[in-house]
């Protein structure tokens, strides 16, 4: 029969030691939201308006009217979506974003628009 001796080798071997530092959280679904919008606010609003509807301040300088995007996010699924924001559409004026925002920061932003004006993915 394995006594307490056993037990405490046993536990020990095994490195069941309190942990020396927390774990680093994992960002959650609201913390990606809030940075989207923060996104939106400094790279979008100044031509998609601060509803999406097109009409931000820059948006008369344009060839043609940034696209609304409460009618059009629904209409395409996240993997475009992406493309839009990271090719932009140089030759109406949205600029690739890739060249501005990091993939990650692409993604937190299309997750705002998702939320905010897309319901879910078709
Ligand atoms: C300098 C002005 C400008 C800025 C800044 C800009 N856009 Fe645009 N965006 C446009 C224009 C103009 C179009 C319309 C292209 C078209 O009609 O096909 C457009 C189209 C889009 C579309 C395509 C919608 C569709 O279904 O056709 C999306 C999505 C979009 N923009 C998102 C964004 C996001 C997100 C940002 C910020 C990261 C942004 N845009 C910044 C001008 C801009």
């Amino acid at each position: 029969m394995a006594g307490i001796g056993y037990w405490f080798k046993y536990t020990t071997k095994k490195g069941l030691q309190p942990p020396t530092a927390a774990p680093t959280p994992t960002p959650t679904l609201d913390d990606v939201f809030l940075a989207g919008a923060e996104i939106f606010q400094t790279h979008c609003v100044q031509c998609h308006g601060p509803h999406g509807m097109g009409d931000g301040p820059a948006a008369t300088t344009l060839p043609v009217q940034p696209a609304i995007l409460p009618f059009h996010i629904p209409l395409h699924r996240d993997e475009d979506v992406y493309v839009f924001i990271s090719e932009g559409f140089p030759n109406l004026g949205m600029p690739a974003f890739r060249e501005i925002l990091s993939q990650e920061e692409i993604l937190q932003v299309l997750r705002y628009l998702r939320v905010r004006f897309g319901g879910v993915s078709p």
